[in-house]
């Protein structure tokens, strides 16, 4: 049976109905056409791009542009999965008015179906504002790359009752501005669990357990293709990196070697042709 994309509005159907919601990240055509393949429902082209893809120590230096140039292949290849785009770091808090357009570009010129950004109670006006411009956005909280710093770092969010408590508003009022998804990542599990019991849209975990009606895994982290550093919650379902280094020495070894390329992976000429150079 051909896969179909996921429209929006089922998202919430789903959760209702208790089927799990499945998300991956990509940011390029090759990983995007092998997601689509599979019963993975989404794709987030993540700001995380910034570490995983190019290089940065954070999130904070991507731009719209490169958010932008990844999303666009990865809609190409992925036809039949519900693409999300990430808002970058300031592309939606200095003002209304420049969050819309910015999502907007995200649809427009990247052909994203959602995007998501980060925040609380706080960005909720903004996601109301972007939503009645007919822009579906998914909400991210807990801990929130774009802000760590100011969070202390990349650590567990909502540990003790006063920020568990601020965390079940920040989702609540993020549920009514219109969120039609929430991301919750780095909270503790029973939190995550009473946010979901709460909410009507669905909550997808990534470091928020067990209970979330969908969750989240950072391609570059699950296919062992970044190694600074691998956070607790990232389970490794494969270790391409090590597959493709492999390949890499013995590519190398049979340069040196002399063993490759052989005449089997060479083009040659007829020998009439050669002798008419002599
Ligand atoms: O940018 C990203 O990949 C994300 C996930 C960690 C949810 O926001």
């Amino acid at each position: 049976m051909e896969k179909r994309k996921v429209a929006i509005p089922q998202l919430k159907e789903m959760k209702k109905a208790g089927q799990k919601l499945k998300m991956v990240t990509a940011y390029d055509y090759p990983t995007a056409v092998i997601i689509d393949k599979s019963p993975i429902e989404m794709i987030l082209v993540g700001d995380s791009l910034g570490m995983v893809v190019l290089g940065y120590e954070g999130t904070v230096p991507v731009t719209m542009e490169d958010m932008i140039h990844h999303i666009r292949p990865v809609v190409k290849g992925a036809p039949h999965t519900l693409v999300v785009g990430d808002m970058p770091f300031m592309s939606y808090n200095v003002s209304r008015e420049e969050a819309i357009r910015n999502a907007g570009r995200l649809l427009k010129e990247g052909g994203a179906d959602c995007v998501k950004l980060e925040g609380g109670q706080v960005v909720a006006p903004t996601v109301r504002a972007i939503v009645d411009a007919g822009i579906p956005v998914m909400a991210h909280i807990g801990l929130t790359p774009q802000t760590a710093s100011a969070l202390g770092g990349f650590k567990v969010q909502g540990k003790d009752a006063v920020m568990a408590a601020q965390l079940l508003a920040d989702a609540q009022a993020l549920e009514e501005a219109g969120a039609c998804a929430i991301v919750l990542e780095c909270i503790p599990a029973q939190l995550a669990r009473l946010i979901t019991e709460k909410l009507t849209i669905p909550t997808i975990g990534i470091g928020a357990g067990p209970w979330c009606d969908g969750q989240v895994l950072v391609t570059q982290d699950m296919m062992g293709l970044f190694d600074r550093f691998v956070p607790k919650f990232v389970k490794q379902y494969a270790n391409i990196g090590k597959i493709m280094l492999e390949a890499f020495e013995k590519y190398a070894a049979e340069v040196d070697a002399g063993a490759f390329p052989d005449m089997e992976h060479s083009f040659t000429m007829k020998e009439e042709e050669l002798r008419k150079l002599e």
